[in-house]
C-alpha cells in the first residue's frame, strides 16, 4: 500500500512524494531562518480576516495566541519542524493546527505562500539591512578616527604598487570611509525597494477577500503596497539589489584586506596587526598571518557566487510564481552571514593594529615620490608641462645613477637641467611639502583631510539606518 500522503494538497494526490524528491525539494533546513517574520505576517493577517468575515474575532484571537505560544517554541528550539512539510510556511501551518485542531486550518484563506514567502523575504532583508547599516556606521567611525589619529603620518601613495606620490596615511584611511559610505547609500536604497508588501496578490491575481492591505501594511511596518500581484510574487529585484549591495561591500573589504596582507609583510612592514586577529603557523614558528583579511578578500566569491545565480535563476522565469525562486534564500543568507561576520571583524581589526610611522615616512622619502612637485614647479616658471616633465625625467635618471634622492639635490645640480630653478626649489621636495601642496578639495593636505573628517562625522550622525 502507498503511504499516507500527509501534504497539505493531499486532496488531489493518490500517492505520496517519493521520499527523494521531498529531501530534493524541502527547504525547511534552512528557510526555518523566517520563522519570525511568518509568524508576524501570520498574526497580522489573521486579524485581517476578521474584517472579511473568514473569522471570527474569538477566532483570530485563539489563532494569535497559538501563534504566539508558536514563536516561542520555535525561537526556544522546542518545535518540531519536519522536513515532510517542506518549507517555514507549512510548518508552522503544521503546528498551528496541531495546537488548535481545525481552526488553524482557516488561517491561510485568500492567501498564498507565494505572497506570503516574498513578503516574509523583505521583512527580513528590511531587518537584517538595517542591522548591516548599523555595523558600517562603526566601520566608518573606526576609519574616521584613525584618520583623525594618524593626521601627521606621510606614506607613498601608489599606482600599479609602485610609489607614486606622497598622501597622508589619514587620506588614505578616508578613502575607504568614502567607499562605505556609498555602500551605506545602496543599503538605504535596498531597504527601499523591500519596502514594499507583496501580501494580498494571493497565488498570482490577488484575492477576492476584502482586507485591508494598506492596514495590512502598516501593521507589519511596510511603506507602501505593491500594484500588480502578478509582479508581486513573481519579484526577486529587491534580493538581487541586497546581494549586490552586498557584492560591492565584499568587493571594498576585500580591497582592504588586500592592503592588509601587503602592508604587514616582512617587504612593506607598514603595519603589523593585532595578535587577536592574526594566526601562527602549525609548522613554521614565526609565522603570523593575517587570516582574518585573507578569509575576508576569500569569502567575497561566494557572495559574488549568489548575486550571479539569482541573477540566473530569475532570467528565464515566466510570470508569476516558479519554484525555482526558492533558490533565493540560502544565497541572501549566506551574504548576510558572511557581510555580519566580516563587519564584526574589521573594527576590531584595524582599532588595534599597529602603524609603523616611520617605516611608511621612509618609504615616503624614496622613490622620487615628488618628481611630478618638481615639474610643476617648471610649470609655474612657465615651462610647458611636457618640457617639465622631460626635464625632471632626466633628473630621476641622474639620481637613479649617482644613487641619490631628488630631496638631497642642490640648487647648482638642479641649473645644469633648467634655467628656470631658482633658490626656492629645492624646498617642494619633500614628501611633506608636496602632501600640503595638495590644498585643495579632495587632496591630502591636512587641511583638506581634517575637512573631510569633519563632513564624515556629520555624515555618520545624520546617515538614518
Ligand atoms: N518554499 C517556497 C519558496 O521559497 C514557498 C513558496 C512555495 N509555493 C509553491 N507554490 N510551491 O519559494
Amino acid at each position: 500500500m502507498a503511504k499516507k500522503n500527509t501534504k497539505a494538497w493531499s486532496g488531489r494526490f493518490r500517492e505520496a512524494l517519493a521520499k527523494e524528491a521531498e529531501l530534493f525539494s524541502s527547504s525547511i533546513h534552512y528557510d526555518h531562518r523566517l520563522f519570525k517574520q511568518d509568524i508576524v505576517q501570520s498574526i497580522a493577517y489573521a486579524r485581517q480576516l476578521v474584517r472579511t468575515r473568514v473569522l471570527t474575532n474569538i477566532e483570530a484571537k485563539k489563532i494569535v495566541s497559538a501563534l504566539e505560544a508558536i514563536m516561542k517554541e520555535i525561537a526556544a528550539g522546542k518545535a518540531e519542524l519536519l522536513q515532510e512539510y517542506e518549507d517555514i510556511h507549512m510548518n508552522i501551518e503544521m503546528l498551528l493546527i496541531k495546537k488548535i485542531g481545525d481552526l488553524g486550518k482557516k488561517l491561510h484563506a485568500g492567501r498564498s505562500r507565494n505572497d506570503q514567502v516574498a513578503t516574509d523575504l523583505r521583512m527580513y532583508i528590511k531587518y537584517e539591512t538595517t542591522e548591516i547599516i548599523l555595523l558600517l556606521k562603526k566601520l566608518q567611525t573606526v576609519l574616521v578616527d584613525l584618520a583623525e589619529k594618524n593626521l601627521k603620518v606621510i606614506m607613498p601613495g601608489y599606482t600599479h604598487v609602485q610609489r607614486a606620490q606622497p598622501v597622508l596615511l589619514s587620506h588614505h584611511f578616508m578613502a575607504y570611509y568614502e567607499m562605505f559610505r556609498r555602500d551605506m547609500g545602496r543599503f538605504q536604497f535596498v531597504q527601499q525597494e523591500s519596502d514594499v508588501m507583496p501580501l494580498g496578490s494571493g497565488a498570482l491575481a490577488g484575492t477576492p477577500f476584502e482586507i485591508d492591505r494598506k492596514e495590512l501594511a502598516e501593521e507589519l511596518g511596510f511603506a507602501e503596497i505593491s500594484q500588480n500581484s502578478l509582479d508581486a510574487v513573481s519579484d526577486r529585484d529587491f534580493a538581487i539589489d541586497f546581494l549586490s549591495a552586498c557584492s560591492l561591500l565584499m568587493m571594498h573589504l576585500s580591497r582592504l584586506s588586500e592592503e592588509l596582507v601587503i602592508w604587514s609583510t616582512y617587504e612593506f612592514n607598514f603595519i603589523e596587526l593585532s595578535d587577536k586577529y592574526t594566526t601562527g603557523s602549525s609548522i613554521m614558528p614565526q609565522k603570523k598571518n593575517p587570516d582574518m583579511a585573507e578569509l575576508t578578500r576569500g569569502k567575497t566569491g561566494r557572495v559574488y557566487g549568489y548575486l550571479i545565480g539569482l541573477l540566473t535563476v530569475m532570467k528565464g522565469l515566466p510570470l508569476a510564481y516558479n519554484r525555482d525562486m526558492q533558490e533565493d534564500k540560502e544565497g541572501v543568507f549566506t551574504a548576510v552571514d558572511t557581510v555580519k561576520g566580516v563587519l564584526s571583524i574589521f573594527p576590531g581589526m584595524l582599532e588595534t593594529m599597529k602603524v609603523n610611522v616611520e617605516v611608511m615616512a621612509n618609504a615616503a622619502k624614496k622613490g622620487f615620490l615628488t618628481a611630478t612637485d618638481l615639474a610643476y614647479y617648471l610649470v609655474r616658471k612657465n615651462v610647458p608641462f611636457r618640457e617639465a616633465h622631460e626635464i625632471v625625467g632626466k633628473i630621476v635618471a641622474y639620481c637613479e645613477e649617482s644613487n641619490m634622492q631628488l630631496e638631497y639635490l642642490s640648487l647648482k645640480q638642479l641649473k645644469q637641467f633648467s634655467d628656470a630653478f631658482a633658490y626656492d626649489a629645492t624646498r617642494i621636495l619633500s614628501a611633506e611639502s608636496s602632501v600640503a601642496s595638495r590644498d585643495i578639495v579632495g587632496g591630502t593636505a591636512a587641511n583638506q583631510v581634517k575637512e573631510a573628517i569633519k563632513r564624515a562625522r556629520k555624515n555618520i550622525l545624520h546617515d538614518q539606518a
